[in-house]
């Protein structure tokens, strides 16, 4: 068990790799139509694996987490083996959250009780819409039927599952959106992650929107929607405890709050990061986004490491303020103080509650939800 004054530690492990590229994504996901040697990848996993347990020793896991691209593209054996190579790096709590990502097409929720028998005791699925004709326009690679085919799957074979929506989307009006969104509670177990659709550079929904072929909902309809996405979900009983993500209190994601609080992880595969601290220094590591030439890099090297670098007082405080005003909970004021070596500016604080976009509960930040609106012109003015 993890003693009451260490910090939770993740792990992320990130699958790189897709069926199909959707046309609003621009994570770091990859389509390999010939096919991937995935034995060849395992052993490079397990090797910088190895590489980072031996850069942030002597910790105890709390949450695991299978990123992607797709994870229910891996084999179960494959999830099972990076599993124990990671308990047998570090002591993993008991009870540790140990979350997939998976597409839900039918192929993939054959794999569901492979993941279950691995150790894998939180599932989130990409439904990403519940009509077909939006799920076409997404680019997806299944029906609304087979999405909550898979989901009640899910619920049969975890006790802990969540899905995504993708909100904003073309030609979206709030009515529809509230229509999908009550549909989509009544179905939920205790978490939703709800996205407003974001314009990603160099994706083909870019390309279109600048050609004016694409045209989602802003200003006064994106507001709308999101105000509505926090009446709705709390009225059901999953508040906000993050810009986008809702949870019955007590299921939140422990892996997405342990970012968002400004704990440790341990990223492996082709992208990921890490956040390690030794001492009152965090060393942040970002890995090769190339899955062949991390693959290459790992062989070579033990690690796929592209950069590192030792963040300064001032970048440990914005990353803190960044996270922190994400959640609803907010962020420590003290803690915030110590990292960057000096408090808020008061009156900006007063100034910002005033116009009702933060608030200030004793030593804690919060922004309100009309403050998550403008976080971007927060942080701005609070970090100046
Ligand atoms: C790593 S991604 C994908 C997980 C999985 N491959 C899938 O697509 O179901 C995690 C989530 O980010 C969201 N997402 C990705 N691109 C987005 C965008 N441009 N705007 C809003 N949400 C996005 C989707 O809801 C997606 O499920
Ligand atoms: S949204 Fe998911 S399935 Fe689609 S390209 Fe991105 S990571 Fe892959």
């Amino acid at each position: 068990m993890m003693s009451k004054t260490e910090q939770p530690f993740g792990v992320y492990v990130h699958w790189p790799f897709c069926r199909a590229k959707c046309p609003y994504c621009d994570f770091n996901s990859h389509v390999r139509h010939g096919g991937i040697d995935e034995a060849r990848f395992l052993a490079a996993y397990l090797r910088e694996l190895a590489h980072l347990a031996s850069l942030a020793p002597g910790r105890t896991v709390t949450s695991i987490f299978f990123g992607g691209g797709t994870p229910s593209l891996m084999r179960p054996a494959t999830v099972a083996a990076i599993l124990e190579a990671i308990a047998s790096h570090w002591s993993v709590e008991a009870g540790a959250e140990i979350t997939l990502e998976a597409n839900p097409t039918s192929v993939e929720a054959e794999r569901f009780s492979g993941y279950r028998a691995a150790g894998v005791n939180r599932l989130s699925l990409g439904v990403q819409a519940l009509d077909d004709q939006s799920l076409k326009a997404l680019g997806r690679q299944h029906t609304a039927a087979e999405a909550l085919a898979a989901f009640a799957l899910a619920k049969r074979h975890f006790s802990r599952v969540s899905f995504d929506l993708i909100y904003a989307r073309e030609g979206q009006t709030a009515r529809a959106w509230g229509q999908e969104l009550a549909l989509a509670l009544e179905h939920a177990a205790d978490h939703l992650s709800l996205y407003q659709l974001t314009i990603e550079e160099g994706t083909p929904f870019a390309a279109r929107h600048e050609a004016g072929t694409l045209h989602i909902p802003n200003g006064a309809l994106a507001r709308a929607l999101y105000l509505l996405t926090q009446e709705l979900c709390e009225a059901a009983g999953l508040p906000a405890y993050e810009v986008s993500n809702h949870a019955r209190p007590g299921s939140e994601s422990r892996h997405n709050l342990l970012y968002w609080r400004g704990h440790d992880y341990a990223g492996i595969g082709p992208g990921a990061h890490s956040r390690i601290t030794v001492g009152r220094a965090k060393r942040a590591l970002s890995a090769i986004k190339s899955p062949e030439g991390w693959l290459a890099a790992v062989e070579a090297e033990g690690h796929g490491l592209a950069s590192e670098e030792i963040l300064s007082a001032a970048e440990m405080a914005d990353e803190y303020l960044l996270m922190g005003l994400r959640l609803s909970e907010g962020m420590d004021l003290a803690r915030l103080a110590f990292v960057a070596g000096r408090a808020l500016d008061e009156e900006r604080i007063g100034a910002l509650a005033r116009e009702g976009l933060i608030n200030r509960n004793g030593a804690r930040l919060a922004a309100t939800p009309k403050g998550r609106l403008v976080l971007d012109r927060l942080i701005v003015e609070l970090a100046a």
